[in-house]
C-alpha cells in the first residue's frame, strides 16, 4: 500500500486510472471500516482510502480536538488487510490551503433534521469535504456505511443533483455480538456505559419488532423508546421512525400499506454521543384479494 499525504502524489498514483474505488474515512479504523474496504475491492480497481478528520464537519463544543487519531495502527489494519491500494491521508493545510469559503449546503429538508437539527453546520461541512475528496480521488465509485444513514443520503443526493459521475454504494452496519454498532467513538465509553451502549440497537430493535407485529403508532413507538432510554440514564436527542426515501415521518396508514421506514436515534451516554439506525420493512396489511 501506498500512503501519500499531498493531492499531488494522489494524482501521480492514480492517472489514468478510471475504475477507482474510494473509501472516505476520518481513521481510528475497525471493522466496519475494513468492510467498506472490502466492498470497495469488489467493485472497482484500485481501492483508495482516505483518512482526514474533517474540523468543518465538527461544532465548536464537539470532539474535534479529542477525536483519535491513530495513523500509524490504521496503516497496520490496511496493510494486514491488502484491500486498499493507495491511503490518502492529507494534513490541515493540504486539503484547507485557505478558509473555506466556498461550502455545499444540503437542502433543509434533508440536510436540517434529524442529526443536522442537533448538529447544525454538520452535513455542510460533510458535503463539502466529500466533494474535495471527490474532486482529489476522482472516483468511479465510492462506499459509506448505513450507520450514518442520513449522511448517506445527503451523499447519494448531492452526486445526483451535481451529477457527479461516481456511484454510492451502501455497507450495512456492521456491529458487535451484542448489537452495539462498530463506531471510533466507542472508544470514549467507560466500562459502565460500554455495558449498557448496546440497548440503544435493543431500541430500535423493540420498534422494529413492533411495526412487524403491526403496531402502525409511530408517535407512541418514539415516545416510548425515548421515555426507556431517558430512564436508563442516556440524554436522548433522538428517536424517530422515518421513510427511508426521504426521512420524512410516515403516516400510520402508510405504514399498515408497507412504506420502508428505518428507526433512527442519537443519544448521549455521559459525554459521548452514539447513533443509530435500523431499517423496517412492515408487512403490508392492505389485502388484495
Ligand atoms: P467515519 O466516521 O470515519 O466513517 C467512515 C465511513 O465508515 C462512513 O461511510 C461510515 O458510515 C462508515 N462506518 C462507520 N462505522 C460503521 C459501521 N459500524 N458499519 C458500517 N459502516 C460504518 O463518516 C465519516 O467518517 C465522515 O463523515 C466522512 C464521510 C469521512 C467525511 O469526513
Amino acid at each position: 500500500m501506498k500512503v501519500v499525504h499531498t493531492i499531488e502524489e494522489l494524482r501521480d498514483q492514480l492517472r489514468g486510472q478510471l475504475r477507482v474505488a474510494f473509501v472516505p474515512t476520518m481513521g481510528n479504523l475497525h471493522d466496519g471500516h475494513l468492510a467498506l474496504m472490502k466492498m470497495a475491492r469488489q467493485h472497482g480497481d484500485p481501492v483508495v482510502a482516505s483518512i482526514f478528520v474533517n474540523r468543518l464537519q465538527f461544532g465548536p463544543n464537539e470532539d474535534f480536538d479529542r477525536y483519535p487519531r491513530t495513523l500509524a495502527s490504521d496503516i497496520e489494519k490496511l496493510e494486514r488487510d491488502r484491500n486498499v491500494y493507495v491511503l490518502f491521508a492529507p494534513d490541515e493545510k493540504e486539503m484547507y490551503p485557505e478558509p473555506q469559503n466556498f461550502q455545499i449546503q444540503p437542502p433543509a429538508d434533508l440536510g436540517g433534521i434529524l442529526e443536522g437539527h442537533f448538529r447544525p453546520g454538520f452535513f455542510t461541512g460533510v458535503a463539502t469535504v466529500v466533494l474535495k475528496l471527490f474532486s482529489c480521488v476522482q472516483p468511479r465509485v465510492a462506499v459509506f456505511g448505513k450507520k450514518d444513514y442520513q449522511q448517506l443520503m445527503v451523499v447519494r443526493s448531492m452526486c445526483r443533483q451535481f451529477q457527479l459521475p461516481v456511484d454510492i454504494l451502501a455497507h450495512e452496519t456492521v456491529r458487535d455480538e451484542n448489537g452495539l454498532a462498530l463506531s471510533s467513538r466507542n472508544r470514549y465509553l467507560s466500562d459502565s456505559e460500554r455495558a449498557e451502549a448496546p440497548n440503544l440497537y435493543a431500541v430500535l430493535d423493540g420498534i422494529k419488532q413492533q411495526v412487524l407485529a403491526g403496531n402502525t403508532d409511530r408517535l407512541q413507538l418514539e415516545d416510548e423508546a425515548i421515555r426507556h432510554l431517558n430512564a436508563r440514564g442516556w440524554q436522548v436527542d433522538y428517536v424517530a421512525l422515518r421513510r427511508q426515501r426521504d426521512l420524512l415521518p410516515p403516516t400510520s396508514e402508510e405504514i399498515a400499506a408497507g412504506e420502508p421506514v428505518v428507526a433512527l436515534a442519537a443519544a448521549r451516554l455521559g459525554d459521548t454521543r452514539l447513533i443509530d439506525n435500523l431499517e423496517v420493512q412492515p408487512s403490508s396489511s392492505v389485502s388484495w384479494l
